[in-house]
C-alpha cells in the first residue's frame, strides 16, 4: 500500500524503511531539504546498524523515497504515520511538533477533501491523539471525528537493533479509534505475523510509556539493591542477581533447559540508565501522574537513583583511594549504550564532570560517539579524546569501562598490574584482574 510517513528521527526513518523493505511504497517527509537530498542518495543522517543497505535497496526497489512536500505525498495515500520528535522540556513533552503536523494535514484534508487516516507513531502521554491531535485536525481541516480516521502505534524500537527490533517484533500495538484506521493498520502489518495487540489510542499510549517504565524500574531496583550489597561489604551483587534469577519465574526451564529471557539483560548493576528514550518516558509519565493529582513516589525513586548512579562510580573511587588530585584516569565509552553514537543522558556525562572538578587528567574513549559527547559535555578542559584506547591505559591509573562495546573485551588481556579497574557496567568477572585494584558497582569484597 502507498503510505506518509511524517518525520525522518529515529522512529520515522526505521520505521519508513522498514515498511518499504515488506513491499510498501513509502513517502517520507522531512522539513530540511538537506536530510531529504541525503535520504534519496541512500545516506541516513543517523547512525543504526544495517540501516544504509536497506535504505539502499528500498531505494534501488523504487519503494522509498524522501521529499519536502508534504501535499504532494498526502494527496497519494490513504493513511499518514507522525513520527516527529516530542521533546522533553522540564520532564513535560513538548507537542508542538505533534500540533504543527496535525494541523498541516488538517489544512490538506481541507483543502483537497480528502480525509486520512492519521497515525501518531511518536511517543506521546496517555491521551494525546484523541485529544490534541483530533483537535487540531478537526479545527484545520472543518471535519468532524470520524470522518477521518485515528491511531496509534507506538515503536519499540532498541537503538542499535532498531531494525531486527522492527522487522522481528515480539508484538506490533495497533491503537485506532475507528474501524476504517484499524482496517488500514491491519493492511499495512499484514506480513507480520506475530501477535498483535489491538486497543483503543490511550491504551496505545500507555502501554508504551508503561514498557519503558518498568524496565528502568527494574535497573533502578537492582542498582538499589547493589548499593546496599556494596555498603554491607562481602558481596558480589552478580551472585546475588544469579540466585533470584534461578527461580523458574525469572527464568523459566523449557525442555529442560533454560529459557534465559531477555529481561534478565536489565538486571546488571551499573552505572545507571541512559538514551533518549527510559529517562523522558519516565519523567513524562511523572509529570502525567502529577499533573493528575498523584504523588507518583516509585517513579521519583527511580529518577532519583538513576542520577545518583553515575557520581556512585566517583564515590567508591575517593572511598577506596582518598584523594584523587593528579591521578589519570583513563574513561572507556561515552555513549549511553553501545552500538549507537547516541550521548543523551550517557552515565559518562555526569562521571566526568564530578572526575574534572577533583583534579584528575582524563583521557576519554568511544568508537563513535567521542564528536557528540564533546558537543554535548561543552568546554570541560581535563578531557582529552584518544583514538587508540589501547596506547593510553599504561599511562593511566585508573580504567573505568563506562560503555559495555565489545573492543573493550581486550583490556583482560592487558597489562593492567597496579591500575584501577572500575568496571561500571559488569564487563568482566572479577577474577579476571588478579593484579589490578577491581572494583565494579554492588561488588565490595575487601
Ligand atoms: C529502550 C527500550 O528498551 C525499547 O524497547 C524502546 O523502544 C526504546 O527505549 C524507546 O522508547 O524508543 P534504548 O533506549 O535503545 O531502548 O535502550 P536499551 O537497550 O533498552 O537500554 C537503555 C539503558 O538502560 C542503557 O543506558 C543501558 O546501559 C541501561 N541498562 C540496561 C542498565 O543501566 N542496566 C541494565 O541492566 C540494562
Amino acid at each position: 500500500m502507498n503510505l506518509v510517513v511524517v518525520g525522518t528521527g529515529y522512529v520515522g526513518l526505521v520505521s519508513g524503511v522498514c515498511l518499504a523493505a515488506k513491499g510498501h511504497h513509502v513517502t517520507c517527509i522531512d522539513v530540511n531539504p538537506k536530510i531529504v537530498e541525503m535520504l534519496n542518495q541512500c545516506k541516513p543522517h543517523i547512525y543504526e546498524r544495517d540501516l544504509p543497505e536497506l535504505l539502499t535497496d528500498v531505494i534501488n526497489s523504487g519503494n522509498f523515497v524522501a521529499t519536502t512536500d508534504l501535499f504532494t505525498a498526502l494527496s497519494d495515500t490513504d493513511l499518514v504515520l507522525v513520527a516527529v520528535g516530542t521533546p522533553s522540556e522540564n520532564g513535560v513533552i513538548d507537542l508542538s511538533y505533534i500540533k504543527n503536523v496535525s494541523k498541516s494535514i488538517g489544512d490538506y484534508m481541507r483543502t483537497n477533501d480528502h480525509p486520512l487516516a492519521v497515525v501518531i507513531k511518536s511517543t506521546v502521554v496517555p491521551g494525546t491523539t484523541d485529544t490534541v491531535v483530533k483537535q487540531e485536525i478537526e479545527l484545520a481541516s472543518a471535519m468532524k471525528f470520524p470522518e477521518f480516521g485515528l491511531g496509534m502505534n507506538p515503536e519499540f524500537l532498541r537503538e542499535g537493533e532498531a531494525i531486527q527490533d522492527f522487522m522481528e517484533p515480539d508484538r506490533i500495538v495497533l491503537g485506532y479509534e475507528d474501524e476504517r484506521t484499524l482496517k488500514l493498520l491491519e493492511e499495512l502489518y499484514e506480513p507480520w505475523s506475530c501477535d498483535k495487540v489491538r486497543v483503543n489510542t490511550r491504551t496505545a499510549e500507555l502501554i508504551k510509556y508503561a514498557n519503558n517504565a518498568l524496565l528502568a524500574t527494574q535497573i533502578s531496583a537492582i542498582n538499589e539493591i547493589a548499593n546496599v550489597a556494596a555498603a554491607i561489604g562481602g558481596i558480589d551483587t552478580m551472585d546475588v542477581v544469579n540466585g533470584v534469577t534461578l527461580d523458574k519465574r525469572w527464568n523459566p526451564i523449557i525442555n529442560g533447559k533454560r529459557a534465559n529471557p531477555e529481561i534478565l539483560t536489565y538486571l546488571i548493576p551499573g552505572c545507571g540508565f541512559g538514551g533518549s528514550c527510559f529517562p523522558k518516558d519516565v519523567q513524562a509519565l511523572r509529570s502525567l501522574g502529577v499533573a493528575q493529582g498523584l504523588d507518583m513516589h516509585l517513579l521519583n525513586s527511580v529518577l532519583d537513583i538513576n542520577d545518583a548512579q553515575p557520581i556512585e562510580v566517583v564515590n567508591i573511587l575517593e572511598r577506596h583511594l582518598g584523594d584523587l588530585t593528579g591521578k589519570h584516569v583513563l574513561i572507556l565509552g561515552l555513549a549511553f549504550k553501545p552500538d549507537t553514537d547516541d550521548v543523551r543522558e550517557s552515565a559518562s556525562l555526569k562521571i566526568i564532570n564530578r572526575l574534572s572538578k577533583h583534579g584528575v587528567s582524563i583521557s576519554a574513549h568511544d568508537p563513535i560517539a567521542i564528536d557528540n559527547f564533546r558537543e554535548k559535555i561543552g568546554d570541560v578542559s581535563a578531557v582529552e579524546y584518544v583514538i587508540e584506547w589501547e596506547e593510553h591505559v599504561a599511562s593511566a591509573d585508573i580504567v573505568i569501562i563506562a560503555t559495555k562495546w565489545a573492543e573493550y573485551a581486550s583490556l583482560a588481556g592487558m597489562n593492567t598490574k597496579g591500575k584501577v579497574v572500575f568496571d561500571a557496567r559488569r564487563m568482566f568477572e572479577p577474577s579476571i584482574f588478579v593484579d589490578s585494584k577491581y572494583f565494579s558497582i554492588g561488588l565490595n569484597l575487601a
